[in-house]
């Protein structure tokens, strides 16, 4: 069951974007099977939550089609701060066994929501310098959202079989990429049309995430309003088509104004992360999401938290067969950092 057979998709159902991947294991690592995006209808999804789910399962099967997907599995992720709480915490040191018992009870404490609406899972990192304690990383997700999200996919007739978190498939996407530096302070910053997903990783494990619901979308209104377009048009704009008499040139600085709140939220949160933590610097960003294609945005972000920024190469270490449109996938990779990491989670896995 472990490897190969029946494989699974890796399927980041965004509020902009469908994205899908599925990888093959070969001798020397992994093969893209699938790679794949269709973009949906505005609103469907707001603030992570789902909307328009009949209108969600007809994109969904209208993606299964065009992409030709066969795999019925499918590895899932959920994000949003309203929906998914994760927390490092300091626990009296116990077995894997002893945790499950009685990780309801430790959770109750931390978690904003009642206790019984949300799946709670953990993961113990290792004893701390403190005699007797452990780290535990404590995941909390609603399960309304859960329900929402698996329905949805069910009724497209794909077979839902893990519900992750974005930022952790952000994490594993790093991993398989990245050379994991023990010194060094590493932010994973992912933003889509209306989410950011932050987490820093210190020395590979992860130290602190936070997400929030800013993105790219802010460029997309800032465009209708001062052109007067539809969402469409102004999204063709935004990826450097001219429109309407508009030219990427004109929207350029509209666009880079509307890129100051999602540049303050970030820098924000990079200045909390060093209160927190005797001001330990961050070495490196990783940006990945549609908005690391926003024309020029990786520099603006570089310059405003005085780090240097790097676009993600999800693929990097994923071989590509000469069946695809190699520049098209690299063009697009950035967008395909979630669905990299969710293609990578195997049944069994925690
Ligand atoms: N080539 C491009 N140039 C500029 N912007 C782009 C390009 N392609 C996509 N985008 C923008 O990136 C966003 C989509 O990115 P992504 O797929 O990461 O978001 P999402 O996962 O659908 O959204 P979220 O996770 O926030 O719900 C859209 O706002 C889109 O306009
Ligand atoms: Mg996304």
């Amino acid at each position: 069951m472990l490897f190969g057979g029946k494989g699974s998709i890796g399927l980041d159902i965004g509020s902009s974007y469908f994205k899908v991947v599925e990888l093959k294991n070969i001798r020397t690592g992994f093969e893209l099977e699938l790679f794949d995006m269709l973009p949906l209808p505005p609103d469907l999804i707001v603030d992570g939550s789902i909307i328009d789910s009949f209108r969600l399962v007809d994109s969904l099967k209208e993606l299964i089609r065009k992409a030709r997907i066969k795999t019925k599995n499918a590895v899932i992720a959920i994000s949003g701060h309203s929906s998914v709480i994760i927390k490092r915490i300091s626990l009296p040191e116990m077995s894997e066994e002893e945790l499950s018992e009685s990780i309801r009870f430790e959770a109750e404490q931390y978690i904003p929501f009642d206790i019984e609406d949300v799946n709670i899972d953990f993961q113990i990192l290792g004893l701390e310098e403190e005699p007797g304690q452990m780290d535990v990383i404590l995941v909390a997700v609603k399960k309304d959202i859960i329900n929402e999200y698996v329905s949805v996919v069910k009724e497209a007739g794909l077979n839902p079989i893990i519900v992750d978190v974005d930022a952790f498939a952000l994490e594993n996407m790093y991993e398989l990429n990245y050379e994991i530096e023990s010194g060094k302070n590493v932010a994973l910053v992912n933003i889509g049309a209306s989410t950011i997903n932050m987490s820093i990783l210190k020395g590979g494990v992860s130290v602190f995430t936070k997400d929030s619901f800013l993105g790219s979308n802010l460029h997309t209104e800032a465009l209708q309003r001062e052109f007067n377009l539809t969402y469409e048009n102004a999204e063709r704009l935004k990826r450097g088509e001219p429109v309407e008499g508009v030219s990427p040139e004109d929207a350029y600085s509209i666009v880079t104004a509307a890129s100051e709140d999602i540049l303050g939220e970030i820098s924000r949160s990079f200045d909390y992360f060093k209160s927190t933590t005797l001001n330990e610097d961050i070495n490196e960003v990783t940006l990945s999401g549609g908005c690391a294609l926003v024309k020029d945005f990786p520099r603006l972000l570089a310059s405003r938290v005085g780090v240097e920024v790097k676009v993600a190469e999800p693929f990097k270490n994923i071989h590509i067969p000469k069946k695809f449109d190699i520049s098209y996938v690299e063009e697009m990779a950035p967008m395909a950092a979630v669905a990299v990491g969710l293609a990578l989670r195997r049944p069994g896995d925690r």
